[in-house]
């Protein structure tokens, strides 16, 4: 089984697949994590981020090991990550390692932006999970000072809506919901609330392979 899981930033999407993926057994890849690894290499180079070439080259570079560091979950680097997902070679770049890994043999949870339109069109559940922008706005506050990070809430707030608004309207795999995506609004939700939102879709639309 394959599930697919998109939404804009802190919508609740990255925990909702965690625990899908506990739930069913499968493995999970949370594919901002490539996006966010690929600009970690550019900020670390001292490349531009809109260096479209040096941007792929660290793409195809990128072992799935480099994902576990904590500073790829930071500010900087989700927005860095935001600018290198606009550049249609680096999501080309990056297409065929998704592709694998939602293919294998055990099925895979995969969460993202392009999930459900673009990386798995036949998947056999789609979530798309959004939320108020000001409630996403909290929620990454919280998570960005439980890091450690100052986090002030009218710059989180902005950060978001210039994401969204990025991730929204790029040309190549815009964040859009797929026409078969079932909308999961998790603003008035909490943690197990919306896991358990998010079963319920699964189970009644999921289709085995
Ligand atoms: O989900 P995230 O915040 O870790 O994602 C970081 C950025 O990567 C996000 O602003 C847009 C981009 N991204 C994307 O374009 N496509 C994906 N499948 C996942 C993330």
């Amino acid at each position: 089984m394959i599930i697919a899981i998109d939404g804009p930033a802190a919508s609740g999407k990255g925990t909702i697949a965690r625990r899908l993926a506990q739930h069913y057994g499968l493995p999970h890849l949370d594919t901002g994590l490539l996006y966010r690894a690929t600009a970690r290499v550019l900020l670390d180079q001292g490349e531009r981020l809109d260096d479209a070439e040096r941007a792929v080259s660290a793409a195809r570079g990128l072992a799935l090991t480099d994902f576990e560091e904590e500073r790829l979950r930071g500010a900087e680097i989700g927005e860095a990550a935001s600018v290198v997902a606009a550049i249609p070679a680096v999501r080309a770049a990056l297409l065929e390692t998704q592709r694998a890994f939602a293919t294998q043999a055990s099925g895979a949870v995969l969460d993202g932006r392009d999930i459900g339109t673009v990386i798995c069109p036949d998947a056999n559940a789609k979530l798309f999970v959004t939320a108020r922008p000001e409630t996403r706005a909290q929620r990454r506050a919280l998570e960005l000072r439980g890091r450690g990070e100052r986090a002030d809430y009218a710059d989180v707030l902005a950060d978001i809506l210039r994401r969204d608004e990025r991730d929204s309207g790029r040309s190549s795999a815009p964040l859009v919901a797929a026409s078969d995506a079932i909308l999961l609004d998790t603003s008035d939700l909490d943690v197990d609330a919306a896991v358990a939102a998010a079963r319920a879709i699964v189970e009644k639309v999921g289709r085995r392979l």
